[in-house]
């Protein structure tokens, strides 16, 4: 397919979320996937530790619920977290189907180096253990889970009649309609930077599925992929969808901390299979924040961290997992493990150094179930969504585990109303008679650096009013001379990511001023107490005192 033609279902983005919704949707429509850079440049590529489900028959439903509820400190929506951990023995026995090499029990244990196993029983998946879950019920393909399914479900895709990948393509804006009967928006579109023309192109969709991702590199230090700039989130916003709980930024505790590693994770599965957490000198402190120890949830492990590091004055913290054997840890982490020896660091000998940075953006584009938003014909699934399952703080490995379920559904819901839906006709093309090149491309590099850094410092693991009100108040600048130059200035990827990470980083502020409590992910030294009653942080993009674009 060309780029400027229509398709009954157009998805941004080609991770867990976009692939997981195409291959569904593939069995009845026509399916286009774009993504901005090459198709495995999301979060789904890098993911480590695995997938959650029930697999174990000493777990239950209602312990995966349970701890889901607890991590997010009151904030989840409880009929949306069970909808969601219920189905996930059906999604790891379709992942499984379609071929993901999955770590079996036997394969633990064995020396040879076949650590993974593809079409493998459900009661034969090796299960690790992860912060939050009080069960071993982790599925994973040994450290490098999301490559695994990335590769499978990529290789489905393409070898499918109905699915066209395209890459170097960056959407810019949705294009919507109003119904002539009813006070209703439509998605009829999506304006596409197609990058190797560097034209903006018109596709128009039946039905358009926002995949996009997280929105983390709006901080200096991040595990995410470079094009984390939450794209999907500013594209709904403009076009008039709610947002919430944009606070609640996940700080994963453990990203490897050396000058020439760019965002590595360091798994918090390591954790689960023995590792502690020790301060400079040796001694280990998990235990004096919580009960739970180095297992508690990443929230009070990242505060932890923060904490010590702030205390003694010191650059990171260490992991170690010397004590586990050398053969075990490098079976189960030889992603890992190879990496940090890449930088001299050998993992069964050496302690890690490691800092927290941040990596899951909880709140996101209000969806239900089936993905749906307040646009019709829109759908946004993954980490761009806003579904009701992380609340105050994600529990580990039920990102992925959301990406599925909710594909699933989004597809679902569209085949029932594909056959009722036609393609509009006669959209307005994109309008560039206003704006001239590029001059000055450090701007954008600029202000992309301030923000990160403001972001990082002023609205980071801990907060304060005092912070908070000094980062609205230089946003709101930044916000005027990015509107500004993008007015003037053809589009180009840098120049849209800019202007979406700006939005959302506006957004992220806004929400965190709201709040005045602390709770989960939200940690504020001027309203350190936790309120009685937990409460969503809504934000409306038709209320006059929000900036829209
Ligand atoms: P992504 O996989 O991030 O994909 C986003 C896609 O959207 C990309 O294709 C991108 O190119 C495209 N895109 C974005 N904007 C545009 C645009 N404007 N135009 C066109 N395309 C666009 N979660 C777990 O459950 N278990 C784990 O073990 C785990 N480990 C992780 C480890 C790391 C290092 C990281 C960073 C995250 C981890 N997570 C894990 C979180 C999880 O990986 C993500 O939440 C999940 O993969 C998100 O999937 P997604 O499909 O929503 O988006
Ligand atoms: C990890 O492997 O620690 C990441 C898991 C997640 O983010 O869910």
């Amino acid at each position: 397919m060309t780029i400027n033609t229509g398709t009954d279902i157009l998805i941004i983005g080609s991770g867990a979320a976009g692939l997981t919704l195409a291959l569904r949707a593939a069995k009845f429509a026509k399916v286009a996937v774009l993504s901005k850079g090459n198709l495995h440049e999301g979060a789904t590529f890098y993911a480590q530790g695995g997938i959650a489900a029930v697999l174990d028959e000493k777990d239950s439903i209602e312990s995966h619920t349970q701890d889901t509820l607890n991590a997010g400190v009151g904030l989840c929506d409880s009929r949306m977290v069970k909808y969601i951990v219920s189905r996930s023995a059906k999604v790891i026995e379709w992942l499984i189907d379609q071929g993901v090499p999955f770590t079996t029990i036997a394969s633990v244990t064995k020396d040879n180096g076949e650590t993974t196993n593809a079409g493998a029983e459900l009661s034969s998946l090796h299960l690790t253990q992860e912060g939050g879950h009080s069960h071993r019920r982790i599925i994973h393909a040994t450290d490098a889970t999301g490559k695994a399914v990335f590769e499978t479900l990529q290789r489905r895709a393409i070898e499918h009649p109905n699915i066209s990948l395209i890459e170097g393509c960056t959407a810019v804006d949705l294009v919507t309609q109003e119904s002539t009967n009813i006070s209703e928006k439509i998605c009829v579109g999506v304006y596409v930077l197609n990058q190797k023309t560097t034209k903006v192109e018109l596709i128009s969709a039946k039905f358009v599925a926002l995949a996009t991702g997280g929105a983390s590199k709006t901080y200096l230090f991040t595990t995410n992929p470079d094009g984390a700039s939450g794209d999907g989130i500013a594209m709904a916003w403009r076009a008039g969808c709610r947002v919430a709980n944009m606070e609640f930024n996940q700080f994963h505790p453990t990203c490897l901390y050396h000058p020439h590693a760019k965002s590595f994770l360091i798994s918090e599965a390591l954790r689960g299979e023995g590792a502690k957490l020790e301060l400079p000198d040796g001694t280990r402190f998990m235990e004096t924040f919580d009960t739970r120890g180095d297992l508690a949830p990443r929230d009070i492990v990242a505060r932890a961290i923060d904490h010590e590091m702030k205390r003694l004055g010191c650059d990171c913290v260490y992991l170690n997992i010397s004590d586990q054997p050398r053969d075990f840890v490098m079976n189960n982490f030889p992603n890992i493990y190879n990496r940090c020896l890449e930088f001299g660091i050998d993992i069964t000998r050496d302690r890690i150094p490691v800092v927290p940075a941040a990596h899951y953006t909880c709140g996101g584009i209000i969806i239900n179930e089936y993905g749906k938003t307040d646009i019709k014909n829109l759908y946004a699934i993954g980490e761009t969504s806003c579904s009701g399952l992380h609340g105050a703080n994600r529990m580990a490995s039920n990102s992925l585990l959301e990406c599925f379920v909710v594909a699933f559904g989004a597809a679902q819901n569209i085949s029932e109303k594909i056959a009722n839906t036609k393609i509009s006709e006669s959209l307005p093309a994109w309008d560039e008679s206003r704006v001239t090149g590029s001059d000055d491309e450090v701007l954008v590099s600029h202000n992309w650096d301030e923000i990160r850094r403001l972001m990082w410092d002023f609205v980071g693991i801990v907060r304060s009013t005092k912070r908070l009100k000094m980062a609205e108040r230089r946003i709101t600048v930044l916000r005027e001379e990015i509107r500004d130059y993008y007015v003037k200035h053809k589009v180009t990827n840098d120049n849209l990511e800019l202007r979406n990470l700006a939005l959302v980083a506006e957004l992220i502020i806004n929400c965190a001023l709201q709040r005045k409590e602390s709770r989960g992910l939200h940690y504020t030294l001027d309203f350190p107490e936790t309120l009685e009653e937990a409460k969503d942080n809504i934000l409306n993009p038709s209320n006059k005192n929000q900036s829209k674009d």
